[in-house]
């Protein structure tokens, strides 16, 4: 079946790879619905989804989001050959324990280099996912030096050559190190491919550029300003600028342009200059709020998703990422008034982003792809006590959940009436390890580092630990 796609005539050079059975525009010949598991309260309403880049984008599709999306921002692996690390920081962001697990892997059959099998997975992945793009929707995807190029020539058979937008160059860290000290210019580069439907429009932000002292001028009202020289300004539009007082002429008749200057937060005068392809104001994410690093590797700053998101979709947008990790996307979507639709094949980063939107204030829920593996099983056990219509619930094991919740099931899915979540950079305990509740919660869930989850019945299979009505304790398993 026909997914669409294919946007317009101009075509450019087709890859080709021994592997590859892809076509563009084919659906899966076994899709998968994406099924509801949790919900959690707050504002927003936002969705979470366990599994693969491709089965959630065709089930997207079919649930009717076909061209309804304004942004699909994805950050895929990069074939890097590597096996990414989760590192939890128990006690705070310099020092300390730290609890390692597997977050991702990004290694990619020998055969062909591993470029063939990463392929297998991108392609169709990039596929399905602009079939979800609005008529002024545009998809950015967040790669380095070792795929950028592949995802030009997947995008322009895709989408067509003329949809593409921007390469945009972010500069993600200093030339420092074993980069400065290489035989070749630093790799401290990311590119993020830009490909649009036809009517997309991109509003680049405006940056503060702080102005010399010796090149601030005043006119005859005060107000400071700046030169520069014409450039390939047309008369007719120097004209324009004449009459709205922004041609400055010097004695010898010579033509140069205004700029007025405005004061930055710190009091000193700046131009305003729009951003162009090349990004270097946007700082790593070591340099970001304490509270930020989840410690989930590859983690992007969430300033370059605020840029992104404010360019590239109105106030109320819908934004999709396949390739959530840590859900950066998804708590930018949130702080700038989008609905984020966030998804991630590794339990690892569901448990990451979860525990973020919710951080974050985000309604969210928690969905898995019908096909996607059940995530790791975690031992947990919960005290739980009623009294005078409450519910008091300890979290006895583990000691340092990344995350748990109490809540009801309705018809099999979750209602949190309580969660609690690790916070980064915060020094020691974890989440709270108590709670009170309203005394119709039936179910505890907790969640580790490394993506596992536990449900844990508060009511029914409960031993009498003691003395007194209604306390109970349960040690149990996820799934006993
Ligand atoms: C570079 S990380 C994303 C990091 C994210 N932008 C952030 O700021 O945290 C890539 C993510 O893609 C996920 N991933 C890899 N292959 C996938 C696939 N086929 N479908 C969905 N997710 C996949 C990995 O689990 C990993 O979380």
């Amino acid at each position: 079946m026909k997914r669409r796609n294919a946007q317009t005539s101009i075509r450019g050079p087709v890859l080709s790879w021994p592997s590859r059975t892809w076509r563009p525009g084919e659906r899966s010949a076994t899709p998968e619905d994406i099924v509801a598991l949790e919900r959690f309260g707050g504002t927003g309403e936002h969705r979470l989804v366990h599994g693969s880049a491709e089965g959630v984008a065709d089930a997207l599709s079919r649930e009717g989001f076909m061209g309804k999306v304004d942004l699909v921002y994805v950050d895929p692996p990069y074939a890097s050959q590597t096996d990414y690390v989760h590192e939890a920081r128990l006690d705070g962001r310099a020092d300390g324990r730290l609890r390692r697990s597997a977050a991702y892997e990004d290694h990619w059959a020998e055969k062909d280099g591993g470029t063939g099998a990463y392929l297998d997975m991108l392609a169709p992945s990039l596929d399905a996912l602009t079939s979800l793009l609005g008529p002024r929707g545009t998809i950015w995807v967040h790669v380095d030096w070792r795929a950028s190029y592949l995802v030009r020539t997947v995008l322009d058979e895709i989408m067509g050559r003329d949809a593409f937008l921007n390469e945009i160059v972010w500069r993600r860290a200093p030339n420092l190190g074993r980069q400065a000290a290489s035989s070749q210019f630093g790799r401290t580069l990311d590119t993020i491919v830009v490909y649009g439907r036809p009517d997309a429009v991109l509003v680049p932000p405006l940056r503060m550029e702080p102005i010399e002292p010796g090149a601030i001028r005043r006119d005859e009202q005060g107000r400071p300003f700046t030169v520069a020289p014409r450039g390939d300004y047309t008369d007719a539009s120097i004209a324009r600028l004449d009459q709205e007082g922004r041609v400055h002429r010097t004695a010898s008749g010579k033509v140069y342009i205004k700029y007025f200057l405005v004061e930055n937060a710190d009091g000193v005068l700046c131009r305003e200059r729009r951003v162009d392809a090349l990004w270097t104001d946007v700082p790593a994410l070591r340099h970001a709020p304490r509270s930020e690093p989840t410690g989930f590797p590859t983690q992007k700053p969430r300033a370059l998703l605020e840029r992104i998101i404010a360019s590239a979709t109105p106030p109320g947008g819908l934004v999709v990422d396949a390739f959530a990790g840590s859900g950066t996307t998804g708590e930018a979507a949130y702080v700038l008034g989008r609905t984020a639709i966030l998804s991630d094949a590794a339990p690892a980063a569901i448990n990451v982003a979860r525990a973020r939107m919710l951080r974050a204030g985000a309604a969210l829920s928690v969905e898995r792809l019908s096909g996607s593996p059940v995530p790791p099983r975690v031992e947990a056990a919960v005290d739980a006590r009623r009294s005078a219509g409450r519910m008091h619930v300890s979290l006895v094991r583990p000691e340092e959940p990344a995350a748990w919740a109490v809540g009801t099931l309705e018809r099999g899915v979750f209602r949190a009436t309580w969660h609690s979540s690790r916070c980064p950079g915060k020094p020691t305990i974890p989440a709270r390890t108590e709670c009170e509740t309203d005394a119709g919660a039936t179910v505890a869930r907790v969640y580790d580092d490394a993506g596992g989850v536990a449900e844990v019945p508060l009511t029914g299979k409960v031993a009498m630990r003691e003395s007194g009505p209604g306390h109970a304790r349960t040690l149990l398993g996820a799934g006993e």
